[in-house]
């Protein structure tokens, strides 16, 4: 049995120097000097940027997963992330130049559980997605774990992360729901062969909930656990709001709405009732007054 460890983290608030922007298909990459979140980090956490400039109306933050962290050595500790342009805050960081400063806090949320040194883990990446797998294979392989990628996208232009990958793997499969590169079709289609070959005992994955539940059923049919980073609507990023609320099973049996920026973002993909989210269902502790 895996063995899950719940590491400590303490979220700092930092204004950071944009040190360098590196354009990858339709996403652009960050490289923010920011030591104070950089020294705390642990793969599957996440920073919330402030978006709009001081006079904006957009007071909320926007939530971004970590990688590629650099701890201070020479120079001051650095993080990156990768952004797709969705709405008006993606848009105005994509209007960001290098020597700009962002308001940050983080590194937030509940890190990816590291298991025991040498155990074979199956890394499942969607779009963006990729981009906190990546820390995390670092990790397991310096933990002498066996290790497969399994990175997808919808299109050429959405896969993130292939380069690195390859060099940290050698090997990686790739997938596009187009065929536009790697095989045709889900992540989800080489993930039992890879698991199988691997003889992997966890399942780690970041993407579309969508994926990541179907990540989930495969890992289920396996009889061994998937680690996801789910991606729910964030609004204040510090379990104030309650707007990025999920239902989840505990330990005893017992369904809660759980907050996914402070409780997760990583959570065991089979305690997440796939089928509920975005409702409230009659059995949720709470729901009818128990
Ligand atoms: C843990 C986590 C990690 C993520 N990692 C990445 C990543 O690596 N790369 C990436 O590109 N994206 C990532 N995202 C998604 C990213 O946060 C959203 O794409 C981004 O917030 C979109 O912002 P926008 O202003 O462009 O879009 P908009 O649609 O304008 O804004 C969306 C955000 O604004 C807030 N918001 C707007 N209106 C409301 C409202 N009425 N009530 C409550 N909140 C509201 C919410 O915070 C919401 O998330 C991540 C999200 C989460 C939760
Ligand atoms: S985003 Fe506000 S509680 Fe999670």
């Amino acid at each position: 049995m895996t063995e899950l460890a719940t590491p400590q983290y303490k979220p700092v608030q930092e204004t950071g120097e944009i040190f360098d922007l590196t354009r990858f298909g339709e996403y652009l990459q960050f490289t923010v000097v920011a030591p104070g979140i950089a020294e705390a980090y642990r793969p599957g956490q996440f920073v919330a940027v402030a978006v709009g400039g001081a006079d904006t109306s957009m007071l909320l933050r926007r939530s971004f997963a970590l990688y590629g962290v650099k701890p201070g050595g020479d120079y001051a500790g650095t993080i990156q992330f990768v952004i797709a342009a969705k709405g008006k805050g993606t848009r105005w960081l994509f209007d960001r130049r290098p020597g700009d400063s962002l308001d940050l806090v983080g590194p937030l949320g509940v890190p990816f559980p590291v298991p025991r040194n040498g155990t074979p883990a199956v890394l499942v990446g969607g779009g963006y997605g990729t981009a906190p797998l990546l820390p995390m294979a670092e990790l397991l392989i310096a933990a002498d774990s066996e290790v497969e990628m399994i990175i997808g996208a919808a299109t050429a232009d959405r896969l993130f992360g292939q380069l690195p990958a390859k060099r940290l793997l050698g090997k990686i499969t790739v997938t596009t729901d187009d065929g536009s590169a790697g095989q045709r079709g889900w992540v989800t289609d080489p993930l039992p062969s890879a698991i199988e070959r691997l003889g992997a005992e966890i399942v780690y994955a970041c993407g579309p909930m969508g994926m990541l539940r179907a990540v989930g059923e495969v890992a289920k049919a396996h009889a061994i656990p998937a680690q996801v980073a789910v991606e729910e609507s964030m609004a204040c990023g510090i379990g104030v709001c309650m707007t990025c609320v999920l239902p989840v099973r505990g330990s005893d049996g017992v369904s809660r709405f759980v907050r996914s920026c402070v409780e997760g973002p990583v959570f065991d993909a089979g305690r997440i009732r796939w089928a509920d989210v975005g409702s409230v269902p009659a059995d949720l502790f709470g729901a009818d007054g128990n």
